[in-house]
């Protein structure tokens, strides 16, 4: 983003009017400028309204992350971190930096993603100041075989994380969408993780753990997305992005070294207490285009879903599936 754009966009991030002329000697800069960066913050999905006599507002107030205070914060545990105005995916950032010899748990979060990744080959999307779009390096000295369970352990630290902010109905979805548990069995998504793996399926690996977080803007995103999803303000009032941040960044560290160390069976318990559907009916669709029926039992050592249907106990595999409530 150019900076004149992101300094008018800094000076506008209350969400009052500020008159065209004020910003223009703010920046010490001409009102043409001011009016086209603007035209091209539109042109980006930036909501700005622009009312005759009274200046420019944002449509939204955005909020933004004070990059030196996270790395101070984040130094506390010897994290290093990254932040970027703007970058195409973190994980695809993070992937190339990790072959190129980034540290272990090196935390890398942007402003914007212009292609931001989601599982199954989706888009993952979220506007400027109104998510939270992150990822992690970690180093693991498990081959890529081992890392099974990660992912369902990621969901659980994440989903944790987010109780302990007072998002008290926070769930995890098989595998690892964290939702927000409404009427009935309703849920609506407010998280997402994409883990991406390098490395030897025998030797050490290197996974980027990306996780995508609605912190504000969730109505907007449910009409684009077409599935309900939620935002943590509209359950926790104004939030700070970046507690958020530091917030998961510590649950992640704390418990990827546990995964580390102990695998997934420390996590299993947990997973099934955080469960949306735990012992409720389901529908999984399967890649094959078939639809099971069943009751969720919860996940098995190696993180594969268990549902009790008609003639016994069918297992899956994430990749393979999707899940959703039959009550709702
Ligand atoms: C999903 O729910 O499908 C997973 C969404 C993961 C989104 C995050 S945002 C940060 C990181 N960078 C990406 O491109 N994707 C992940």
């Amino acid at each position: 983003m150019p900076a004149p754009l992101r300094q008018i966009l800094r000076l506008l991030s209350h969400g009052e009017f500020v008159s065209g002329e004020a910003i223009a000697r703010a920046l010490g800069c001409s009102r043409a400028t001011v009016h086209n960066a603007l035209g091209a913050a539109l042109e980006q999905g930036i909501g700005i309204h622009a009312v005759r006599g009274r200046g420019y507002r944002l449509a939204q107030p955005l909020s933004w992350l004070d990059g030196s205070g996270l790395e101070r914060a984040l130094a506390y545990r010897a994290m290093p971190y990254r932040q970027l105005e703007q970058v195409d995916s973190t994980n695809t950032y993070l992937l190339g930096e990790a072959q190129a010899g980034a540290p272990h748990r090196l935390l890398v979060a942007a402003e914007m993603q212009t292609a931001g990744r989601g599982r199954r080959g989706r888009a993952w999307l979220g506007g400027r100041g109104q998510g939270l779009a992150f990822s992690m390096l970690w180093r693991s000295g498990r081959p890529a075989a081992e890392l099974s369970g990660l992912s369902l352990a990621v969901g659980v630290s994440l989903t944790r994380a987010l109780q302990g902010l007072g998002l008290e109905r926070a769930r995890v979805k098989w595998p690892n969408d964290i939702v927000v548990l409404g009427e009935g069995a309703r849920v609506a998504k407010v998280a997402g993780v994409l883990i991406e793996l390098t490395g030897d399926m025998l030797g050490p690996s290197a996974a980027v753990i990306g996780v995508g977080v609605n912190v504000h803007g969730g109505a907007e995103l449910s009409a684009r997305v077409g599935q309900p999803v939620t935002d943590l303000g509209s359950h926790l009032g104004p939030v700070e992005r970046g507690d958020v941040l530091l917030a998961l960044a510590r649950a992640l560290d704390e418990d990827l070294a546990r995964f580390e160390a102990e695998g997934f069976a420390p996590f299993r318990d947990p997973w099934h207490a955080c469960h949306a559907y735990q012992d409720r009916p389901v529908l999984m669709a399967t890649v094959a285009g078939e639809t099971v029926s069943g009751v969720a039992l919860g996940v098995d050592e190696h993180g594969a879903l268990l549902l009790r249907v008609a003639d016994g106990v069918r297992r899956f595999h994430s990749g393979e599936v999707s899940l959703r409530g039959a009550e709702a």
